[in-house]
Parts: C-alpha cells; structure tokens; sequence
C-alpha cells in the first residue's frame, strides 16, 4: 500500500456513551442521544477520506443483559429516531446502509422494517457502504456461518477461508483495516472477530459523544505509522528476493493484503550490495586490527632487547 493510502475498511466501536453522561449527572440514555453527533463526524471523516466501508457497533449481542429500560430505549425507541433523522442526510451523501446482525423478535417490528426499508432505500449509493452491526455478536456470525454450511450439506474438502467468508452474514464485507475503539477500553468486545485478524488496534481514551473530525484524523495518522507486514517480513530484515514489503507499491501484493514499504536505507543499496560492501568493511577492519596486533608485538620484542638497538 503507498504512503498515505486510506484505510479500505475502518471499524468503530463507539464506546463511552454512559459514562460521558454519569459523568455530567444525566441518564445513560441522554449519552446515547449525544452520541449523533460523533456519529455525523465518523461518517464525514470516512467520506472524506475516501474510505469505502465503514462498520458501527451499535448494539451487541452481548448488551441484550443490560438494565431493561436500557435496552429498550436503545432497542424501541433510539433507532427510530437516529434514522429519521439521518436517513434523507445519508441518502444525500451517496451512503448506501448495510445491515450487519440478526432480526430478532425481541427488537420491534417496526424498527426492523425502517432499518431493511432504509437498506433498500439506499441500494444504489456508492460513496461509502456503512454496515451497522445492530444485535451483532463475533461469535454469533461465525456459529451462525457454520450453521449455514451445514444446512446445506457444504462438502467439507470444499471449506476454505475464502468459502467460508462468502456464507458469514454480510459476505461482501472485508476484512477490518483500522479497528478504532473509543472510550478507553482495550477490548473487541465480540465485535467482528473474524474481520479483524489483521486489523490495525487503535484505542482512544475520548468518550464516544465527544468524538470529533480531529479523534478521526489522529487515529488514521496513527494508522498510518503502522507497518503492515501479514507474516512476512519488513524490508530491514532483506532478503536477496525481494519480498512484498520491497515490492512495487502501484502492485497489488500477492496476498490481496495491502503492504506498506518499511523504512528505506538512506543509500538505498540493494541487499546483495549491501551486503557485499558490510563484509569487505568488516574484513578491512579485521585486517587493519591484526596489523595493529603485529605492529604492537614488534615493538614489545624491540623493547626487550635493547642492546639490538
Ligand atoms: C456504548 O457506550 C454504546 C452501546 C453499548 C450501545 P456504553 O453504553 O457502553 O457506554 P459506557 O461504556 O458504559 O460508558
Ligand atoms: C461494545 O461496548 C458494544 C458496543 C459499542 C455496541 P460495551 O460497552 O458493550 O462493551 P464492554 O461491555 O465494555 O465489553
Ligand atoms: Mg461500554
């Protein structure tokens, strides 16, 4: 990947809500409501960066657990007004909504029909695909995909990462560049496990709703000094074949992955030369050394005998 390329897939988890309003004495629900703002500037950032896919973490299958008045301000009535609210904006931005999580019978038929109604909606748009994982759970999607296979008598020999990425709820999705997480937490929290295996961490202690456009370009900045290496190895450790990391970077690689070149040697020789020239000024110095010894030896011999003078 060149310098300075956008992450193709950033994942968020927009954590911090309940305490950003413990904080200030309010409800936890009035830091959900908050929240719409930082969830205005993650998506401007991602569009105007040029970032194609952008995945929320807006409920887990896991917060199913919390208070009841909780889940259901997030689960009946929070949804309904996020989208009616941002739906005609997102339209207008070329956004096109992508469901991520599972219908369930404990979330308001209502809400389920806005959210599949506002996917069909936005089918065309091509700007950014912003797939909302609503009832989402890591775990769920990989049981599940297996579920699937199994249903339908998938030949095992015919199991691959590949085939198996194409059954899992949302197949077009890719793999997780940048995963970003807020509210100062260091966890996945069973947000898509099978995406992230190569993911980019990046933690921020900001609380969700004050995220802003700066949290946005600190973390890709962050992102960007990462050095992406797959398992290979960086172009410090040469090898006489050059490996991905000194390829062409307008190349694809040849995993697919994208990888940034690693630090350049300021005289930029290529390894066998480098490597040529290493030894011939290790040897210089050997050679140099064991002259230095005779010359020493020489003169204790000389003065030892003095009368030779
Ligand atoms: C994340 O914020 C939003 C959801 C889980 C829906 P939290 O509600 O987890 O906020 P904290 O972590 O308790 O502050
Ligand atoms: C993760 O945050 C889920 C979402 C942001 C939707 P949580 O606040 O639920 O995660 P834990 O409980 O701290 O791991
Ligand atoms: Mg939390």
């Amino acid at each position: 990947m060149a310098p300075g390329t956008p992450p193709r897939h950033i994942a968020c988890i927009m954590d911090g809500n309940g305490r950003w309003a413990q904080q200030r004495g309010l409800e936890r629900t009035h830091g959900h409501m908050a929240a719409l703002a930082a969830l205005n500037a993650v998506v401007s950032g991602a569009l105007r960066e040029g970032v194609e896919w952008l995945t929320l973490f807006a409920f887990s299958t896991e917060n199913w657990s919390r208070p009841e008045g909780e889940v259901s301000f997030l689960v009946d009535s929070f949804p309904g007004h996020v989208l009616e609210r941002e739906a005609r904006r997102l339209q207008e931005r070329g956004v096109r909504l992508r469901l991520l999580g599972w219908d369930d019978p404990r979330i308001p038929a209502d809400v389920t029909d806005m959210l599949h109604g506002l996917e069909e909606l936005t089918r065309g748009n091509t700007k950014l695909q912003v797939s909302l994982a609503f009832n989402y759970g890591g775990r769920q999607d990989v049981c599940e995909t297996v579920r699937c296979l199994a249903a339908q008598r998938f030949p095992h020999e015919e199991i691959t990462e590949e085939t198996f990425a194409r059954h899992m709820k949302l197949p077009e999705l890719p793999d997780v560049d940048l995963l970003l997480r807020t509210g100062g937490e260091h966890r996945l929290s069973n947000f898509l496990l099978w995406h992230c295996a190569y993911a980019e961490l990046v933690f921020l202690d900001v609380l969700w709703p004050d995220f802003r456009a700066p949290h946005f370009q600190h973390a890709l900045e962050l992102y960007r000094q990462r050095r992406r290496r797959f398992g290979a190895l960086g172009p410090a450790a040469g090898t006489d074949s050059p490996g991905p990391a000194d390829a062409d970077p307008a190349q694809p690689p040849v995993t697919g992955h994208p990888v940034e070149p690693g630090p350049v040697s300021p005289l930029k020789l290529p390894a066998a030369i480098a490597s040529h020239l290493g030894s011939s000024l290790l040897n210089g110095v050997k050679e140099t050394a064991r002259f230095a010894m005779l010359q020493l030896g020489a003169a204790s011999v000389q003065a030892r005998r003095p009368d030779q003078r």
